[in-house]
């Protein structure tokens, strides 16, 4: 077992230093020198991807992180209305899906009772449906029209790592994909945007080569009783998604919110004490969401919040508003997620580590929910 493991403790510290690699294998060999995308394996009639006009994604937990991530880069690079949704809400709503629905199933088992009836009734209603899995040959994959592998490799530890950037990874390729042949006015930065996620890899290793201070500050807070995370934009679902990692290893009351929404209802949470993380957008984000979130760090910090920042390199701007600052390496907004993610990642890991869990089979939990 200690050499499936690669060396490390547990599965899960050994996927998240796998997650290079899951980014890498998933890019490769699916576009060209030119920069044009070839995902043949997306067998479905090129005539019916142009004339969809709206996609669905469905999936469940952090797959459907997944999915809210690349809501925001498929809208912005397709300008197909895009809904995400649990697979488990989606048939017990009477939901609008037609010949025109492309339906994208997230599952990194591809087993999921819930996201296999979905795609099930989906289909009935006659779209059509891509899956987005890790594993070969599952059910979900068998039962769609078609499917783009992760290439993740196995995940062994039951809370998902390496699958949900593997998962982003993937979904981005076929959002770039459909971009390329519906020729709209965004085609001209597919090629660049492939140029910046080979870029990736190495920046995920970054992370990984310089996550003690994270680590540190995980083990440090074993008697946290909360913990609230803020993100923006796509820095949302990676709240949420941190979040998720907390709860699942650490059994820590965990919640991630739309920084815009705090003063809506969740400021009220905040008294002396309690940590709030902050996933900060880029300072190129567009409509000044960075300043804006500042401001959220500002807000909670003045109500005795200890504010936990996961910022870009260079981003000094911050520091004076937090206990604690994390950098991860610039990328364009839409790419950050695949940086922004890990060290919530590493964080929720030494936290439940230092608690003495067992970090690749929390309790209550399976690694593929073959039931509804
Ligand atoms: C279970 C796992 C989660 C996973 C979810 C969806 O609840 O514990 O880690 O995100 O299922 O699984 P899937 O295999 O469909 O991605």
């Amino acid at each position: 077992a200690a050499a499936e493991k690669g060396g490390f403790d547990s599965f899960m510290e050994k996927e998240i230093h796998d997650q290079p690699d899951a980014v890498g294998q998933t890019l490769l060999g699916r576009s060209d020198v030119g920069g044009n995308l070839m995902l043949d394996e997306l067998r479905i009639d090129e005539s019916i991807l142009r004339s969809v006009d709206k996609i669905v994604v469905l999936a469940c937990g952090t797959s459907a992180y997944a999915g809210q991530v690349a809501k925001y880069a498929i809208e912005h690079w397709c300008r197909i209305p895009t809904e995400v949704e649990l697979s488990h809400e989606f048939r017990y709503r009477d939901p609008i899906v037609n010949e025109k629905t492309l339906v994208v199933a997230i599952s990194q088992s591809g087993e999921t009772m819930d996201t296999l009836m979905a795609v099930r009734y989906a289909r009935e209603q006659g779209a059509k449906v891509v899956a987005i899995c890790n594993t070969n040959g599952s059910t979900i994959p068998r039962e769609s029209d078609a499917v783009l592998y992760t290439h993740a490799g196995p995940e062994i530890a039951v809370a998902s790592t390496k699958a949900f950037l593997a998962q982003i990874t993937a979904a981005y390729l076929l959002g770039l994909y459909l971009a390329q042949l519906r020729g709209n006015k965004y085609r001209d930065e597919i090629a660049d945007v492939l140029a910046d996620l080979s870029e990736i890899p190495a920046k995920i290793q970054a992370i990984l080569d310089d996550a003690d201070k994270i680590k540190q500050l995980g083990a440090d807070m074993v008697n946290a009783k909360s913990v609230l995370y803020l993100g923006r934009h796509v820095g949302f679902p990676v709240a949420m998604e941190g979040a998720l990692k907390l709860k699942e290893l650490a059994y820590i009351h965990a919640e991630g919110f739309a920084a815009g929404e705090l003063k809506h209802g969740p400021i009220a949470l905040i008294e002396e004490g309690q940590p709030v993380v902050v996933v900060m957008p880029s300072p190129r984000a567009r409509d000044s969401l960075h300043s804006k979130v500042v401001s959220n760090v500002q807000e909670v910090r003045a109500r005795g919040a200890v504010t936990i920042v996961i910022a870009e390199e260079g981003d000094t701007s911050v520091e004076a508003y937090s206990e604690h600052v994390f950098y991860v390496p610039a990328s364009p907004t839409l790419l950050a997620p695949l940086l922004t993610t890990v060290p919530l990642q590493i964080f929720a890991l030494a936290l439940a580590s230092a608690k003495g869990y067992d970090v690749d089979q929390p309790r209550n939990l399976a690694k593929s929910v073959t039931v509804e």
